[in-house]
């Protein structure tokens, strides 16, 4: 698939590849988790009409702050720290404008920001990553980063679907929806299997 429709899209990705190289980003947001979210914003965007020439540097920075602010706030700092990155790439100031929104709504905390198709687009292709067999290895490493024992790293990705699915916060689009639908079957399955694995080794007195 022929991934950039403009060279400075290809200049802005050489920036932010750099950039990556520089900065220490957490073992599951590096630069191939940048990749995977660009194929699935050129998919989605395609199939929901959504304009690719503020899509793909919405992608190509979306987590750009992560080096240097925690998950909470990453998307609303990275709709300021994105635009320097935009400038030096010769987007001008109102699409660097709207390429900052699109940032600033691709994360949960945000969820109940009045929605736009742009930021439900980018918002879907970012959480394609977190399901299907990429999304297993990314959960569990997330979890054990963050010191949650092997044993409930099953229990908790459950628990996050199942919040999730409640807030109707996993997929806005409705390609989203239809794409993510196989994907987030095998990993709820995935999961389902662990428990029941783990559960037989468990001695109970
Ligand atoms: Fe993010
Ligand atoms: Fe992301």
């Amino acid at each position: 698939m022929k991934l950039f429709t403009e060279k400075r899209q290809e200049r802005l990705f050489k920036l932010v590849k750099d950039y990556y190289k520089k900065n220490k980003f957490d073992p599951i947001h590096q630069i191939d988790h940048i990749e995977r979210v660009l194929f699935w914003t050129i998919i989605i965007s395609k199939e929901e009409k959504a304009n690719l020439s503020i899509m793909i540097p919405a992608a190509i920075v979306h987590d750009i702050a992560l080096a240097k602010c925690g998950d909470e706030l990453h998307a609303r700092k990275g709709e300021i720290f994105c635009k320097s990155f935009l400038r030096r790439t010769d987007y001008n100031p109102g699409e660097i404008e709207k390429v900052g929104k699109i940032v600033r709504l691709h994360s949960t905390d945000d969820i109940n920001r009045e929605r736009t198709l742009e930021g439900n687009v980018l918002f879907d292709a970012d959480k394609m990553d977190a399901i299907g067999s990429v999304g297993v290895f990314r959960h569990a490493l997330d979890r054990i980063n963050k010191g949650i024992r092997f044993t409930e790293i099953g229990n908790v990705t459950l628990k996050w679907f199942k919040k999730n699915e409640k807030d109707n916060s996993i997929f806005f689009t409705r390609s989203g929806k239809k794409l993510g639908k196989e994907r987030t079957a095998y990993i709820k399955k995935t999961f389902v299997k662990l428990n029941k694995e783990l559960n037989k080794y468990t001695i109970r007195f």
